[in-house]
């Protein structure tokens, strides 16, 4: 008969609490960020439109610049250049930056996450 040894426990217990002690270090990976919050909607490969327009080249870009997406009419007049400022309130609150915007988001609260995802989407160029 096979009992575990404490040593085997002890590592069985162990490997889940190192999994949850990952966690906070991944946190503000821009990449995770937008896979989690933003990919349902949004692609960052040129030219491919969702229910969002492309994010490809989208820091230094004008904002409602991309041809084949429909965007808001309020969108549409919002005449915004979209760098980290803009994005970062845009990100916290979409309706407070443009009002009637049709981008259905509850807002990304964390600032670190928001600077993490910024960062990523400036990389997608
Ligand atoms: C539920 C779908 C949805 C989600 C989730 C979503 N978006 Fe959007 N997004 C849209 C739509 C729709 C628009 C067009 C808004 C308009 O025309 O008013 C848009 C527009 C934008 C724009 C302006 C693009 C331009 O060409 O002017 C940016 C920037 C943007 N989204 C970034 C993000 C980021 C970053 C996330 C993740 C944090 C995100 N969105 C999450 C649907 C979404």
């Amino acid at each position: 008969m096979m009992r575990p040894t404490p040593l085997l426990t002890l590592l069985a217990l162990a490997a889940p609490a190192m999994a949850v002690f990952a966690h906070p270090a991944a946190a503000a990976d821009g990449a995770a960020i937008f896979q989690t919050n933003c990919a349902v909607c949004h692609s960052v490969d040129a030219g491919t439109n969702k229910l969002g327009p492309s994010l490809f080249g989208i820091v230094g870009r004008k904002s409602a610049s991309v041809d084949s997406f429909t965007y808001s009419p309020a969108m549409m007049k919002a005449g915004l250049t979209w760098d980290a400022a803009t994005l970062d309130k845009y990100l916290t609150d979409p309706q407070a930056l443009v009002p009637g915007t049709k981008m259905i988001l509850l807002g990304i609260k964390s600032g670190d996450d928001r600077k993490a995802l910024i960062d990523f989407l400036a990389a997608q160029n």
